[in-house]
């Protein structure tokens, strides 16, 4: 998409230009001497369209106001406005702050994104971006690149419904990542699930038709180092609730519900095809929730990998369950610190809305690093208790705790819930991304995975 132009000459080049107002620029500057000294009476909008009336050769000029680009809002409409240019275009890279270029081309990559793989009329074209440069961008290029099309596929995952994917295609493409320098992948499958005693996540799966996948993807980038982080994303490739059946109106877009494993499958493709040096590691437990002659009902009680006996309330907080032996079997596999991420409950969404990923941690300063990344790219966490009153809505006469409390507080009880799986203080940081991985009316957003990407730079 995007391409390298090894020549431009301002008077011959036919490509809709696209520049920005910086008239310290010298390509700016000689521009704005064919145009009579007049590009500084443009107005302030995050972009111009000027027609060059045949001053040069190329028709239009795409005039980038810089101010413009510290807004987010405006940095939207100008990247639509590029991509939306029915001409080609070029690219006068130099004309842009460098520090700007990852960002800008992430930006591009980002918004030239369309989910129609199942629409039967295509739109038309992703558009091809014609660079010339006569810096060497190329390692800034290539790093807003990878995780442009990083994020772009975990939109696509979690876009795609469950009847194009469910845990065996996740497994599958999981798997495909193994062509990329440093990972690892190994699918673990039921018999070897049922080996290690799951009880939880094999629990959720028992109403399924389709057996459980636990998909196991190690990225070794730095031997010497004896950290490993752990990226446990949630897997639930469709959540109708189960015999806890979720309502006409709460079941839609349920397919998301593997968003948290698109997120971390997406953060481990961009870490490792950057080559950061740092050991990463993504822990899946996959399986649908539905109902089924096999499933689960309320009052069952299940044990999970860790020997903890669970009290089913809710067959609808399934996300906990497969959370619970994941996150065990990523401290059994060596992790040293976790993160996990999950749509885990709609009581986030309440709280949150989609301004903030709800943050969960039992480490101040491994909470403190994630949060300056997340301020700095502008995709916020906001940090949500765990406490004593959250932990005690867990208690169950007949088992270790049930999964589910009260009608209060549902994110921080579920916190709660996953802390217990954590051994020895680990350091652990649960991020509850049910408000911010999909918007209704636009589909996936693909945030977070370029705040946990960069959390390894
Ligand atoms: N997958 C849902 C949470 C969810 C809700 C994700 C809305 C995205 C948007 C989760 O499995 C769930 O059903 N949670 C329940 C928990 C409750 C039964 C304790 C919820 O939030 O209602
Ligand atoms: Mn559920
Ligand atoms: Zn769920």
């Amino acid at each position: 998409m995007f391409t390298k132009q090894e020549s431009f000459d301002l008077q011959q080049e036919p490509k809709t230009l696209v520049i920005t107002n910086d008239l310290t620029n010298p390509l700016v500057k000689s521009l704005d001497e064919v145009f009579k000294g007049k590009l500084k009476n443009i107005s302030d909008k995050p972009f111009t369209t000027v027609y060059t009336l045949g001053l040069i050769e190329a028709e239009k000029v795409f005039i980038i106001d810089q101010e413009s680009m510290d807004d987010d809002k405006k940095l939207k409409k100008i990247y639509k406005g590029i991509l939306s240019l029915k001409s080609d275009i070029i690219f006068l890279l130099d004309t842009f702050q460098e520090a700007l270029v990852p960002d800008l081309v992430e930006g591009l990559t980002y918004h030239n994104y369309k989910f129609d793989t199942l629409k039967s009329k295509k739109d038309d074209q992703k558009k091809t971006i014609n660079y010339y440069t006569e810096k060497n961008l190329e390692p800034m290029i290539n790093e807003g690149l990878i995780l442009g099309e990083a994020i772009n596929n975990t939109r696509t995952l979690v876009n795609t419904p469950y009847n194009y994917l469910n845990a065996a295609d996740l497994a599958e493409y999981a798997k495909k990542l193994e062509r990329i320098d440093g990972i690892k992948v190994k699918i673990l499958e039921k018999p070897e699930i049922e080996a290690m005693n799951m009880g939880a996540f094999l629990g959720v799966n028992k109403g399924s038709i389709e057996p459980p996948k636990l998909i196991h993807i190690e990225y070794t980038g730095n031997k010497e180092d004896d950290e490993k982080t752990a990226l446990v994303g949630k897997g639930v490739m469709y959540d109708t609730g189960g015999y806890s059946l979720k309502t006409p109106q709460s079941m839609p877009n349920m397919k998301m519900d593997m968003g948290g494993s698109a997120t971390v499958l997406g953060a481990i493709e961009a870490i490792a095809r950057l080559k950061y040096k740092a050991n990463v590691s993504v822990v899946i437990a996959a399986t649908d929730n539905r109902i089924g002659d096999h499933a689960i009902v309320p009052d069952d009680i299940l044990t999970a990998a860790n020997g903890l006996t669970i009290e089913i309330i809710s067959t609808d907080a399934e996300g906990r369950l497969t959370l619970a032996d994941a996150l065990w079997y990523a401290q059994k596999e060596g992790a040293t610190r976790l993160i996990d991420v999950a749509t885990l409950t709609g009581a986030i969404v309440a709280a949150l809305g989609e301004a903030y990923t709800g943050a969960f941690s039992n480490n101040k300063a491994f909470l403190n690093e994630l949060t300056s990344i997340t301020e700095n790219n502008k995709d916020n966490i906001w940090e949500m208790p765990i406490s004593d009153t959250y932990r005690k809505e867990l208690k169950s006469y007949s088992a270790d705790m049930t999964n589910k409390g009260g009608r209060m507080a549902g994110a921080s009880i579920a916190a709660a819930f996953l802390e217990k799986f954590i051994e020895n203080d680990r350091p652990w940081i649960h991020l509850d991304i049910a408000g911010t991985a999909f918007n209704s009316k636009t589909g996936a957003t693909g945030r977070m995975v370029k705040n946990l990407t960069q959390l390894f730079k």
